[in-house]
């Protein structure tokens, strides 16, 4: 069940209509996606529609917007459409090896089309967070001849080099859910999950506030955070960009601890060795295996749990 978002949607479906650009921005979980998920029925009707997962690796995005130009049926120069569409993409590839000269072949196509007096397409980016300089300038030639629809994070518009590219769009912002739209999307999750709280109006409350409004956070606390530590106030983590870099921080502190572990154990064997000291030698063995054994299991531990 999708909530909210309601001029936000019409925004960006304003600017599509009215034959310009748009990019919806918003930190992560903010529901970019999920409201262009939302959208894809009403840019069709409009018109056609290439989608594009990302825009990073550059090569990977041309060719999503290969196989989008060719199920719409909108002929690139020189491949043809046949019924195998691997077969064309490998003609296109060998017709155009660089990716500057697919990108032209596909601007080139895509001109052609929006001269036949169709509306024009759109071109559906749903995580241009990857954009490079470099990338720019086919953007900008592929902002001339359809409607480009990215979904960026703030700092995405900060890039060196992109500014020409934002400078032709429409901006939209995504803000975090109103309390009340955070709430229907959180008793939704509740019952698509079938979680159970002791006291729901409690948990839902509870959810509503530490989500901050933000929609992935919701479903992340309703889906994996166990109710009774969402009512007990309980350390019910952080969001994923937060928990990931307190991973990498504690990674970091561990790896001189077992550094230092490693070298007593060494130190001791060498000590026993010299001593005549067995018992300590055999330790200093013993932990020199611990350590070979552990220290990657440990860094997987912090690294990836
Ligand atoms: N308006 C909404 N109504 C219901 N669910 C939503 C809404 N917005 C987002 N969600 C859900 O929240 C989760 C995160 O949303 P989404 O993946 O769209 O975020 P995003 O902004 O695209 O994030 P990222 O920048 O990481 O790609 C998804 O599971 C999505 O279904
Ligand atoms: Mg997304």
């Amino acid at each position: 069940m999708f909530v909210g978002r309601k001029e936000e949607g019409r925004a960006v479906l304003l600017s599509v209509r009215a034959g310009r650009g748009v990019v919806l921005v918003g930190p992560p979980g903010y529901g970019k996606s999920a409201l262009l998920q939302e959208l894809k029925p009403a840019l069709e009707a409009w018109g056609v529609v290439v989608w594009a997962d990302k825009l990073a690796p550059f090569g990977a995005f041309l060719k999503d917007l290969f196989r989008g130009l060719w199920d719409a049926r909108i002929p690139v120069e020189g491949v043809g459409i046949s019924k195998d569409l691997e077969a064309d993409l490998r003609t296109w590839g060998k017709r155009y090896p660089s990716n500057d000269e697919k990108a032209k072949s596909l601007v080139k196509a895509l001109r052609a089309y929006a001269e036949n007096g169709v509306n024009r397409a759109a071109v559906v980016v749903d995580d241009a967070t990857g954009v490079q300089g470099s990338m720019v300038p086919w953007l900008v030639a592929l902002a001339e001849v359809a409607n480009l629809v990215l979904a960026a994070h703030p700092d995405t518009l900060k890039k060196a080099n992109t500014k020409r590219l934002w400078m032709r769009l429409d901006r939209v912002d995504l803000p975090p859910l109103s309390p009340k739209e955070s709430r229907a999307l959180a008793e939704a999750l509740v019952e698509r999950y079938g979680v159970v709280a002791e006291d729901r109006e409690v948990y839902l409350s509870r959810v509503v506030a530490l989500s901050g409004g933000i929609p992935g956070e919701i479903e992340r606390l309703v889906r994996y955070v166990s109710a009774e530590d969402i009512v007990r106030n309980r350390d019910v983590g952080t969001g994923y960009a937060e928990g990931l870099a307190q991973r990498e921080e504690r990674g970091v502190a561990l790896a001189p601890i077992l550094l230092v572990a490693g070298g007593v154990a060494i130190a001791a064997r060498y000590l026993g060795l010299a001593r005549g000291e067995m018992d300590l030698y055999v330790a200093g063995g013993l932990g020199i295996a611990a350590f070979v054994v552990l220290a990657p299991w440990l860094r997987k531990a912090v690294v990836a749990r």
